[in-house]
């Protein structure tokens, strides 16, 4: 769905931002070893995905901006009959310059040889610092073999991070990229309504995690993390993955999933009652909750700083926290002493893109950025209270999250997951459904 020539626009870009006499260069991620000769999913880095769509480990993407016998170069595997056999076809050397759009393509096994040589007349590179210790010190060796190997030459001075320019890049998401996300928020919001659909008492947190990952395997689109399936106390536990315990008959469950298609991430959560009715106390903390969404989806706007939206969420919940009687005194008062953090210990969102915590900058000269059309945030605030002896019985051991996936518009804050009921009573419909 994303076209070649867009990632060659990405590289173009990037090379731009960087200016010449510079070398970019970018590893893929590696395959990781599980256990005897399984590997673990490879799911390839997002920063090289976002440069090539490659998928392929053992990869290095090198730009040198203005470069006359050629700016963009991939180093790869080449084609090998004998090793396709057993894990399936390499896109090779003439697969790269076809199909991705390269200047040119070498085998990955002559990057020690090679490509020290390009560091020449270069002044800076250009690199993630920091990712990847092993890589960090084949940088530094190539150049210190350029010095070495080549009479009179300096290399590069310096090593700077790519990560501003390039996660400046990712934050402001394109037509097609949108659309990814799109898909994979469907999916998601298909397999959270599965969920609630197939929710009875007796089950147990594994159970509704299968009807999950059936939704996302049936589309093709694997989990874009680990899913939280937690029933009652346990959704206390913010990274609960277990996902292994019976549901508590008249106890709510919480779940936070999502999918990703072409890489790109949806992030949803819901809580819901195991019974398919909400308590009269459930149903007043998930009301409070639902209304601090609302009001912090509104501030998803164009020109509105990121952290205005948390702090609109923060006021609804801390009135609410004062309204059940779990905290005192004045709203100013409590929102001044944080006393909320107690229920609502983490922040309302955060971006969302190739990387479910995407990238990019929440402060630019220790100021909270203003939002920008086509960033895409999770809005996900929650309260969690516990069973300590100064909670009153009834509000004992809820935790509720309601999390949506919302692009910054022209108009209206878009809510791409908007097809997963989020209305107490939509939730009690779908659930007797
Ligand atoms: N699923 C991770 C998060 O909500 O931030
Ligand atoms: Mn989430
Ligand atoms: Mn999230």
């Amino acid at each position: 769905m994303i076209k070649p020539e867009e990632f060659i626009r990405r590289r173009q870009n990037l090379m731009q931002s960087a200016g010449e006499h510079t070398l970019i260069v970018l590893p893929s991620a590696g395959e990781k070893l599980r256990n005897g000769d399984s590997h673990f999913a490879f799911r390839q880095d997002s920063d090289f995905h976002y440069l090539t769509g490659f998928n392929e480990p053992d990869a290095v993407l090198v730009m040198l901006p203005g470069r006359e016998q050629g700016e963009q170069l991939l180093f790869c595997r080449e084609r090998n009959p004998d090793r396709e056999r057993w894990d399936g076809p390499r896109l090779g050397l003439d697969g790269a310059r076809e199909q991705l759009g390269m200047d040119d393509a070498f085998p990955i096994q002559d990057l020690d040889e090679i490509l020290p040589g390009l560091m020449e007349g270069c002044h800076r590179i250009y690199h993630l610092v920091g990712k990847d210790a092993a890589f960090d010190q084949r940088l530094i060796g190539w150049r210190n073999r350029l010095r070495s190997e080549h009479k009179g030459a300096k290399g590069p001075g310096e090593i700077v991070s790519l990560e501003h320019l390039l996660h400046e890049q990712r934050l402001i998401k394109s037509r097609d990229e949108i659309r990814c996300m799109k898909k994979a928020a469907r999916i998601s919001a298909a397999a959270m309504t599965r969920a609630m659909q197939a929710c009875r008492p007796g089950m147990n947190e594994a159970e509704i995690h299968a009807e999950l990952l059936h939704e996302y395997h049936r589309n093709a689109c694997p989990p874009a993390y680990l899913p939280i399936v937690a029933g009652g106390a346990n959704a206390l536990v913010l990274h609960y993955i277990e996902n292994d315990q019976p549901l508590p008959e008249d106890g709510l469950l919480l779940i936070d999933a999502g999918c990703e298609y072409r890489s790109y991430a949806a992030d949803i959560s819901r809580t819901f009652p195991v019974n398919g009715r909400f308590s009269p106390a459930q149903r007043q903390v998930y009301d409070i909750v639902l209304a601090a969404q609302t009001q912090a989806i509104e501030q998803v706007r164009i020109g509105h700083p990121f952290e205005a939206y948390h702090n609109a969420a923060v006021k609804v919940l801390t009135q609410g926290l004062i309204d059940l009687g779990l905290l005192k005194g004045s709203l100013d008062e409590n929102l001044e002493n944080e006393s909320y953090r107690r229920f609502y210990m983490h922040k309302t969102g955060h971006w969302l893109g190739l990387d479910v915590h995407d990238v990019g900058d929440y402060r630019i000269d220790d100021q909270s950025r203003v939002l920008e059309k086509n960033m895409v945030v999770t809005v996900e605030p929650g309260l969690y209270i516990g069973a300590e002896d100064d909670i009153p019985e009834p509000l004992r051991n809820i935790g509720i999250r309601i999390e949506d996936d919302i692009r910054v518009s022209r108009d209206e804050p878009e809510n791409l997951t908007a097809a997963v009921p989020s209305r107490a009573e939509d939730i009690e419909q779908v659930m007797r459904g």
